[in-house]
């Protein structure tokens, strides 16, 4: 609810305790966005709710109300509507001082947030000696973006990189190189990430195949554990060469992020599993050691218990999340956890936080969030792979991105006749290619399933990063025909709406701070995604309608602010969304 709303709430809420006495200060006035703009841009409901309690009709209710209701420094005067609907118009004059308000707001009108608090997410989290897939890439634009937001409210947000690099597939890596390939674990860049993923698997197939080499494996693991010098070492530079693989995407995403890996929380986790011990929880099922919850079973119906220990002493996925968990409350103080991983893993979610609520580690003061995303998808709406078959490499596929925004900015210059640096094309394509690849991820609702497409995610047509792109170019255009210098004109410029349009973009942009506040609650980043679209759809009618540069003042001033307004909030959406814009394209 952003403070226009929250004033009006108030108002209404003053007017029903002058017309039905005190006990009504808690009665929700029920104010919805007018569903269409002839009932005005507001309603509230609250007669038709209080009929029955009060015995009267809505309409004399809504009739009551009104006659209290001083909405007057805001709205039009109230219309009664249907039922007993009480419709609000708010007045031009209201979003004029609204929108010179904000004009000079860095922040453009969005509050800080009143508490401001310690939230971590946990995103991207790819695993070492494997290749990273889309759904890391989902990760790690969807987590980035949130906590982009979180940080922009004013939360203090740490970005964490649950990277997975630790476990017993390290022991079978390392025993196997030492076979095959031992420079591999003593010398650093001998490997590249291809080679790395291969090995993994042939030592897989070795592993599933052969019992004395499971033994060897097993040891390399201990001694891992243990800290065995040699293993240590070799353990560090895979880890080194994945990392390396992994910057290069977090530099082309531009990603900032911190690693904390599985292995950090090595050392706690068999203080873990006394804790839970201690706290009665756990139960010994075919010498593992587990925790049964109600709830959790499989398809068929057998009860799906929570492994923290396996029967050869080696923890899992789960210890670590719960060490994790520890870890976050008690020494980061987190008061919000977020975790964005595939819908995949829901189950492993729900469940470690049901355990570390049980045993009781959770205060009330925080707040557990798995945000999951569904599946990317090929054109053939298929899993994503390659025309071969293969998975997709991320590299290739932003890359791909890239070249194919070349080959239509290269296309499109060629046509106008535009001559162009070589920087400007590399900038404007870079820019555009990854900017389309984010963008079609977060417009979509995490929670579903998308079609990776370049045609439609590049087009210029529809939600789409080009678009908008295009729509803040437009704006930056018409500064530069008129060799208008926005900045300068702000502090003293008046905005005036009378056209229809003007009134219409004027609104929108006033909404900004509810949307942002939304999508703090729900994280879903697509609100944020329709909300820059409609704008530039309203930014795009205004424009159409409503001559700036060749209008007489004091109309061209206030146009022309509103262009710079729109200019800002799309500059500030797009890079909430980790979208770089560009001046010109
Ligand atoms: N490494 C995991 C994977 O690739 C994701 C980790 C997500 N974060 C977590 N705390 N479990 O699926």
């Amino acid at each position: 609810m952003n403070a226009t709303q929250q004033k009006l709430k108030l108002k209404l809420q003053q007017a029903l305790v002058a017309r039905f006495g005190e006990e009504y200060i808690q009665v929700d006035p029920i104010l919805v966005a007018a569903s269409n703009p002839k009932f005005g841009d507001f309603q509230a409901n609250v007669a038709l709710s209080l009929s029955k309690k009060l015995g009267m009709q809505p309409r004399a209710i809504a009739t009551a109300i009104v006659e209290e209701l001083d909405v007057s420094d805001l709205c039009e005067v109230p219309e009664i509507a249907g039922p007993g609907f009480i419709n609000l118009k708010l007045q031009t004059s209201y979003l004029e001082s609204q929108l010179n308000a904000i004009k000079t707001d860095p922040r453009l009108g969005v509050p800080r947030a009143d508490q401001p608090e310690k939230q971590i997410v946990d995103f991207s989290s790819p695993n070492i000696a494997k290749e990273m897939h889309v759904g890391h890439l989902r990760s790690t634009i969807i987590g980035d973006c949130i906590a982009r937001i979180l940080e922009f409210r004013g939360h203090q947000v740490l970005r964490l990189n649950h990277v997975g690099d630790w476990g017993t597939q390290f022991g079978m890596l390392i025993a196997y190189l030492r076979e095959v390939y031992p420079q591999a674990l003593t010398t650093a860049n001998v490997l590249n990430i291809g080679d790395l993923v291969s090995f993994y698997r042939q030592a897989k197939q070795r592993f599933d195949a052969d019992t004395t080499f499971q033994e060897t494996a097993r040891q390399e693991v201990v001694r891992l554990q243990t800290g065995a010098e040699d293993t240590t070492h070799a353990w560090n530079l895979l880890c080194a060469q994945s990392r390396k693989e992994f910057q290069t995407i977090y530099d082309l995403l531009n990603i900032k992020i911190i690693e904390r890996g599985e292995s950090f929380y090595n050392p706690f986790l068999s203080k873990i599993v006394e804790d839970l011990e201690k706290a009665g929880l756990v139960e010994e099922n075919q010498g593992a050691k587990c925790v049964f919850l109600e709830g959790f079973t499989n398809r068929e119906g057998e009860a799906l218990p929570l492994i923290v220990q396996k029967s050869d002493g080696g923890y899992n996925y789960a210890t670590t999340d719960l060490a994790a968990l520890l870890y976050r409350i008690r020494e980061d103080q987190a008061k919000r956890i977020i975790y964005v991983t595939d819908a995949g893993q829901a189950n492993h979610f729900a469940q470690f936080f049901q355990v570390a609520q049980k045993a009781g580690w959770i205060p009330d003061d925080v707040e557990l969030v798995h945000i999951p995303f569904g599946l990317v998808l090929g054109e053939d709406g298929k899993k994503f792979k390659t025309r071969s078959g293969d998975t997709v490499r991320l590299k290739d596929l932003l890359d791909e991105a890239v070249l194919r925004a070349r080959a239509d900015l290269e296309a499109r210059l060629q046509q106008e006749g535009r001559q162009e640096t070589p920087e400007f094309i590399q900038n404007v394509a870079q820019t555009v290619g990854i900017s389309a690849v984010k963008y079609a991820d977060l417009s979509q609702n995490r929670t579903s399933s998308y079609v990776f497409s370049y045609d439609k995610m590049l087009s210029l047509k529809g939600n789409t990063a080009p678009y908008m792109l295009y729509a803040y170019v437009r704006t930056q255009g018409i500064s530069r025909e008129g060799k208008i210098d926005f900045e300068n004109l702000a502090p003293d410029a008046k905005i005036i709406l009378q056209e229809e349009t003007e009134l219409n973009l004027a609104k929108h942009l006033l909404q900004l701070d509810e949307i942002l506040y939304q999508v703090e609650q729900d994280l879903l980043p697509n609100r944020l995604c329709e909300y820059l679209y409609s704008l530039s759809e309203k930014f795009n009618k205004f424009y159409d309608r409503c001559p700036v540069l060749k209008t007489e003042d004091p109309i061209r001033t206030s146009r022309l602010m509103l262009c710079y307004v729109t200019a800002r909030t799309l500059r500030l959406g797009l890079d909430l969304l980790g979208i770089k814009v560009v001046e010109r394209i």
